[in-house]
């Protein structure tokens, strides 16, 4: 068995049921080869296509992935409308074949502030694989944890004003019922690419108790072997969740 191979034996509880991914360094992926940056964006989107792929065969169950930050307006215009155009491309020409391979697609972020063609795709790729049950692919879009928790609160405190909600009601548990996908759990491992250690507004929130792999690779040179490489250290962490004894994560 070459040694970047999953053991097909292994059990639910090595396994990560969800895995997160920080997808960066397609920028500095095309300026150490000459190329402008919206050929890493291209590229990194074979990469996710290679990567959907991959966890669904080694059997996650869920793969989340961030793939335009609350704070990417910052950029210029021009590599904004690129990011924009790839995810336009890949809802159109992904979204049947990623129905065939049984995925459902979810979409985690802030849909107001996007054009409106954008937004109906994502409903449309939502809508399209809601009936299925294989790989869930949560794509964060527009997506800032920041953002996330006081959106949130400010439906907690409308719901108190409202009187459908007592304050004293309001723990960890009740908080997280707000949260954009409450109904997925937490990711159990975190990974990001390029070399960067830091969430950058990700997941701020279900990343209490996530494992964090940084690896060096960026994005566009990320395959199979490199997820099967992060789950084996995954696997190899002990994940307490403050107690004493080692458990799972699901
Ligand atoms: C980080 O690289 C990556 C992004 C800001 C966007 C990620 C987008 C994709 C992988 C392709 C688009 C996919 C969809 C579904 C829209 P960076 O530009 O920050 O790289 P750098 O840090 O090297 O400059």
């Amino acid at each position: 068995m070459p040694e970047t191979e999953i053991p097909q034996n292994a059990t639910a509880f090595d396994m990560p049921r969800h895995v997160a991914i920080i997808m960066d360094g397609n920028g500095r992926w095309a300026a150490a080869r000459g190329l402008p940056r919206a050929e890493g964006h291209r590229r990194g989107v074979e990469a996710l296509r290679r990567t959907v792929r991959a966890a669904g065969e080694i059997g996650i169950k869920i793969v989340t992935i961030f793939s335009f930050s609350a704070e990417n307006w910052s950029r210029p215009a021009s590599e904004i409308g690129e990011l924009m155009g790839l995810l336009r491309r890949f809802v159109r020409n992904d979204l049947a074949e990623l129905h065939k391979s049984n995925v459902r697609v979810r979409v985690i972020g802030e849909r107001a502030e996007l054009e409106p063609d954008i937004a109906r795709l994502l409903v449309e790729a939502e809508e399209l694989t809601k009936n299925n049950d294989g790989l869930t692919l949560v794509v964060a879009f527009n997506y800032g944890a920041r953002q996330e928790i006081v959106r949130a609160a400010r439906d907690i405190a409308a719901a108190v004003k409202r009187g459908d909600l007592d304050v004293a009601d309001i723990g960890i548990e009740t908080f997280a019922r707000f949260l954009n996908a409450p109904d997925i759990p937490d990711p159990d491992l975190i990974i990001r690419t390029s070399g960067e250690q830091r969430l950058s507004n990700f997941l701020l929130w279900q990343a209490a108790y996530s494992e964090l792999i940084f690896v060096p690779t960026y994005w566009p040179d990320f395959d199979r072997a490199a997820l099967e490489s992060a789950i084996r250290e995954y696997q190899q962490r002990e994940r307490r969740f403050g107690g004493l004894v080692a458990r799972t994560g699901s």
